[in-house]
């Protein structure tokens, strides 16, 4: 008999739900008991774990957030934090653990496997950014969410001929903004990891106007040198020779609140399911990820150590797309 732990850490994302149900029901298939571990790795430290059955992860599907809790955890990047941690986990006398999570998730998930603890990790993040995974639990959700806001920012700027920013999340990345920005037709997309003149910017929009455009969109990442507010002073300061006024719109926390979709849940199923069998295998140390339509193991040396670059492909589509 096995005995197994799960949590959700980091920032929530829809889907995380699906994925703590596929592990325990998984892990309990294979004659396991399974312990969820509350509010990410503050309860790792704090010792709040319950048991989790098959009846308890009933009915969660369907929900956006996460059922046992998430938080940030300053304590546990300390060495300290960790060995209690550990304890928490010998106490409990959990024998692996499945973090589900983002970037700074998995950091924690491979600092425990250094000090040789098994755990797998899954991705999930609305921001996408993480190694090892083309697209993280959340993301598919995030930005349905996203497109419901540009649509409908469309129909207002296209009245009023304005120019509309709308800011996503994505941290200090631009996957998500990238993303959003080619689903949802916008003439500019504003990343942190290319670099942005407004000025630019200004021209692009004037020129899209001058082609007959009754609105510009621009899509924004939160990260980005010039994220809305940025770009809202500029455009204000320069009004006399930018021609058109622009109004900014931040989505915020909205973009994590939702009820997961289809693909959300399918994928979080499938990488809960995956994290199952990993252990199974005896292999860990790993995230389980979705690479070239396959799920994936990557170690998570990797993905501590790798950046993930933005999609290029997408990048040079963008204007060519703007036309
Ligand atoms: O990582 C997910 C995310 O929503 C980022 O997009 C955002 O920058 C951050 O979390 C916000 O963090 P917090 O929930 O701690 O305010």
């Amino acid at each position: 008999m096995k005995r197994i732990g799960v949590l959700t850490s980091g920032g929530d994302a829809p889907g995380m739900n699906a994925a703590i149900r596929a592990v325990v029901r998984t892990g309990i298939g294979e004659g396991w008991d399974v312990y969820g571990i509350q509010h990410g790795y503050s309860g790792l430290i704090n010792g709040d774990a319950v048991p989790l059955g098959a009846r308890d992860v009933g009915g969660i599907i369907q929900r956006g957030g996460t059922m046992l809790g998430s938080a940030r955890s300053p304590e546990f990047m300390t060495e300290e934090g960790r060995h209690k941690a550990l304890q928490t986990l010998g106490n409990y006398q959990i024998e692996a653990l499945v973090v589900i999570g983002g970037n700074g998730s998995q950091k924690g998930a491979y600092a425990l496997s250094q000090m040789g603890f098994p755990v797998v990790g899954i991705a999930s993040t609305i921001d996408n950014d993480l190694y090892g995974t083309d697209i993280s639990i959340g993301v598919d959700t995030a930005l349905d969410i996203a497109l419901v806001a540009i649509d409908r920012l469309k129909v207002t700027a296209s009245s009023h001929h304005r120019a509309f920013a709308v800011e996503v999340m994505g941290r200090d990345t631009g996957h998500l903004a990238l993303a959003a920005g080619i689903a949802g037709g916008a003439e500019y997309i504003v990343v942190p990891e290319v670099e942005t003149d407004p000025e630019d910017l200004a021209t692009a929009i004037r020129s899209a106007y001058d082609r007959g455009k009754t609105h510009a969109m621009l899509v924004v990442a939160e990260g980005a040198r010039y994220n809305a507010e940025e770009l809202e002073r500029y455009f204000a300061e320069h009004r006399a020779q930018v021609g058109f006024e622009l109004r900014i719109t931040i989505l915020g926390y909205v973009q994590r609140g939702g009820a997961p979709g289809a693909h959300d849940r399918l994928l979080a199923t499938r990488f809960g399911a995956a994290a199952t069998e990993a252990l199974v295998r005896g292999e860990h140390g790993v995230l389980i990820g979705l690479l070239c339509g396959e799920v994936a193991t990557t170690l998570l040396s990797e993905v501590a150590a790798n950046k993930k670059p933005l999609d290029q492909e997408l990048l040079d589509l963008v204007n060519v797309l703007a036309r």
